[in-house]
């Protein structure tokens, strides 16, 4: 079916089904264009548990779909296309058992220690984080969440972005550690899984200073998934929603170079935007929802067979909600 005749399909599904279509700012224009909701991680969460249609259709990738069912289960959840973030497969449970008998065979004992979550990471990650007495963060609030951690006078065990969580101890002047790094773990006040996002890792000193040569007075913005060493030489270093307002805020004559994802980089500002990098920063898994997999899931949802809806069973649910509640009620 050609796009238009398309996108006329889903508005006329939407307006008789009971759903509400949310997107994340990584998502293809067309998908990200027809829906109700939009935002960053921790706003989506928020927004989907307050919507009051019986269904999300989730526009993003499976962490994000699982996060509504957790939070909000009375919901149903169905997403288009259930792609799974690179960095949250980067850990699984047995993964994280392994760092905390890590931290054990260091002298660190499991009661010594609060784990905290990056959103982007699995239901049975968080739940298991949330057993040990742990919450989850987003990139927009990992400073406020790590503080408030720090408060328990324990060390933060810091899981799965290594780029986040080093980025958050260094602006708080604090001592981190990568496990597998060969460094002491005792010597560090949070240390980091050894995951990250390859989109991210994309973004280079050498494309800071680039454009830094090529358009003196450009202002580098970017996420903190990007690379300590990278962050270290921008002007600014935001969630999703934090680089858009940090954007939208500068004069119109300001040149601006963003180190995040395509897809919400050329939507952000007509002129004087530049992408952090010569390659084209694109999500691989944030890209594989098409308007076809958005009406084909319409579809279901009206037949009452939906393939692609989210169930996290009930142990895991009941403990990743106990670390995603800890999080929203900061
Ligand atoms: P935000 O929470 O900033 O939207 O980031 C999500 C993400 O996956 C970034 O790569
Ligand atoms: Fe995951 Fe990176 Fe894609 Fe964000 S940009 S969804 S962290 S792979």
């Amino acid at each position: 079916m050609e796009q238009q005749k398309l996108k006329e399909n889903i508005q006329k599904l939407k307006e008789k089904l009971p759903v509400t279509i949310v997107a994340h700012y990584y998502q293809r224009d067309e998908v990200f264009e027809l829906a109700d909701i939009t935002g960053d991680s921790l706003e989506l969460a928020r927004r989907c548990k307050a919507d009051d249609n019986e269904w999300v259709l989730f526009c993003g990738v499976g962490f994000m779909g699982q996060s509504v069912k957790v939070i909000a289960p009375e919901k149903r959840v169905a997403m288009p296309k259930i792609a799974c973030c690179a960095m949250a497969r980067m850990i699984d449970q047995k993964c994280y058992d392994d760092s905390v008998r890590f931290l054990e065979e260091h002298g660190i004992k499991e009661t010594d220690v609060l784990p905290i979550t990056y959103i982007n990471s699995s239901a049975e990650v968080k739940a298991s984080v949330g057993k040990m007495g742990g919450m989850v963060c987003t990139s927009s609030n990992a400073y406020k969440i790590i503080e408030q951690g720090l408060e328990s006078g324990k060390k933060i065990l810091f899981v799965p972005d290594r780029c986040l969580g080093q980025n958050v101890a260094n602006m708080m002047g604090l001592r981190s550690c990568v496990i597998g790094d060969g460094t002491d773990p005792n010597e560090a006040d949070i240390i980091c899984y050894n995951g990250f996002c390859s989109v991210h890792q994309l973004f280079t000193v050498d494309d800071v200073r680039f454009y830094r040569k090529k358009y003196p007075g450009i202002k580098i913005a970017v996420h903190p998934e990007c690379d300590p060493s990278v962050v270290a030489e921008s002007d600014f270093c935001g969630s999703t929603s934090q680089l858009i307002k940090y954007v939208g805020e500068l004069p119109e004559e300001q040149k601006v170079a963003v180190g995040t994802e395509y897809n919400l980089v050329h939507r952000m500002r007509e002129k004087n935007t530049y992408v952090l990098s010569s390659t084209k920063p694109e999500c691989p898994t944030m890209n594989e929802t098409t308007l076809e997999d958005v009406y084909t899931t319409l579809k279901a949802i009206e037949k009452g067979a939906v393939p692609t809806e989210i169930d996290v069973d009930p142990e895991t649910r009941e403990w990743a909600k106990v670390a995603l509640e800890r999080m929203l009620a900061l």
